[in-house]
């Protein structure tokens, strides 16, 4: 043991309840957790800097196990830089107000989720913006944007009817303005935003890189200048991760492969089995060979995986959809998905709940639809929980 300048001597209860000797630390496995707002620093003398050149010195501006995990999304994103922030609404809103100017237009897709439109709405309230709302596809994106656009923010898999929208070459037709793309349902192992010329990529970590359902996350990731923007912004608006998020998410992208990989495997088995099912009107998942997005996700996808969402309507309505989620007994019945836990829930009743009906109804989001995230369980006895559910609904 030794003191930070040796052992302090002389000095009283009080202060020795504070400033006791450090321990030596050997080399760790896996780093610590830094739970501390403060890191030593001396004008002049500096600090230790972070790989982006910034000293770690406050908490809210760097500290090491967000770099840790900035590190890790960047090289999973092929990005030169990453911010990570205390959840992925703080890094969407960081990444708005970053590349935003008053009176700009910005293009994006009726379905993306709620919270996003929101902020949009917000701002362009303060700042004049014009939103143009398209269907959710490269063609209405390319016909919506002017010389006008700055910014065209677009999701992959759209949520909740996992549309898949062909950000390839999406790049080149917004040539002039800035493409965003949420890459939360695909994660980096499906698809890398960058690599097909997006601006930056934004991510809810909370979902499948977390995965455990226990941590909120998000992160920008993008060329070394857009993200040094977004660190400012994380900075004023003080939405840094905290140490022991950021650890458990460090711990968490250890294992997206595998997890993705099982999570998809049980969601192919459950759409497959709803697609059979004579309680379910229509199934919404891409990896179905039946399904209308089947071939552009094949195309753009860098793996044979579809990730672990499925959306399907029952029959008999939004009653017998809420009847359904009251009968489920495995499955838990809430928002959020890509943890271990499946978890479901009815989009109409809220995350689509901003869409205008009509357009709505167009999207396929109807009052009996139900959004199922497919956990790591047994798909067998998730198969029982919702074939029970789905026939309980009926009785
Ligand atoms: C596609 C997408 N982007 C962003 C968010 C926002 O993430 P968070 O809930 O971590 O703030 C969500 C949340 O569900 C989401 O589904």
């Amino acid at each position: 043991m030794r003191g930070r300048g040796g052992k302090l001597k002389n000095i009283r209860d009080r202060t020795r309840a504070l400033h006791p000797p450090r321990p030596e630390t050997p080399e760790p496995l896996f780093p610590p957790i830094f739970i501390s707002t403060a890191f030593s620093y001396v004008e002049e003398a500096g600090s230790i800097k972070s790989y982006r050149g910034k000293p770690i010195k406050y908490g809210r501006e760097e500290h090491p196990n967000n770099l840790v995990l900035e590190y890790i999304i960047a090289s999973l994103e092929e990005a030169e830089d990453a911010v990570v922030t205390n959840s992925g609404m703080a890094a969407v809103t960081a990444a708005l107000m970053a590349v935003l100017r008053p009176g700009d237009e910005v293009v994006i897709p009726y379905e993306a989720y709620g919270a996003t439109h929101r902020a949009l709405d917000a701002l362009a309230a303060k700042m004049g913006l014009r939103i143009k709302r398209v269907w959710p596809s490269a063609e209405a994106i390319a016909e919506a944007v002017s010389r006008r656009t700055r910014l065209v923010f677009t999701e992959v898999m759209t949520n909740p009817t996992l549309k898949v929208v062909d950000v390839k070459g999406l790049g080149e037709v917004v040539e002039g303005s800035m493409l965003i793309v949420d890459n939360t349902f695909t994660t980096p192992i499906l698809v890398k935003p960058l690599r097909l010329g997006a601006s930056a990529v934004v991510h809810s970590l909370t979902k499948y890189v977390a995965g455990h359902n226990d941590v909120l996350g998000g992160a920008v990731a993008g060329p070394a200048e857009l993200v040094g923007d977004v660190w400012e912004w994380r900075r004023i608006l003080g939405t840094s991760l905290q140490p022991l998020d950021a650890y458990l998410t460090t711990r968490g992208v250890k294992t997206l492969h595998v997890r993705f990989e099982a999570m998809s495997r049980n969601a192919l088995v459950l759409a497959e089995f709803l697609a059979e099912h004579p309680l379910v009107e229509e199934v919404h998942y891409p990896g179905l060979s039946t399904d209308p997005y089947h071939g552009i996700a094949r195309r753009l996808f860098l793996r044979d995986l579809y990730g672990g969402v499925v959306s399907f309507s029952l029959r008999g309505g939004g009653e017998a959809a809420k009847r359904f989620l009251r009968a489920l007994r495995l499955v838990f019945p809430g928002p959020s998905l890509g943890g271990t836990e499946s978890l479901a829930m009815l989009p109409a009743e809220s995350s689509a709940k901003y869409i205008p009906e009509e357009v709505r109804e167009r999207l396929g989001i109807k009052p009996s639809l139900v959004r199922l995230s497919v956990g790591l369980e047994d798909v067998d006895d998730l198969i029982e929980d919702v074939d029970a559910a789905l026939k309980k609904a009926h009785a």
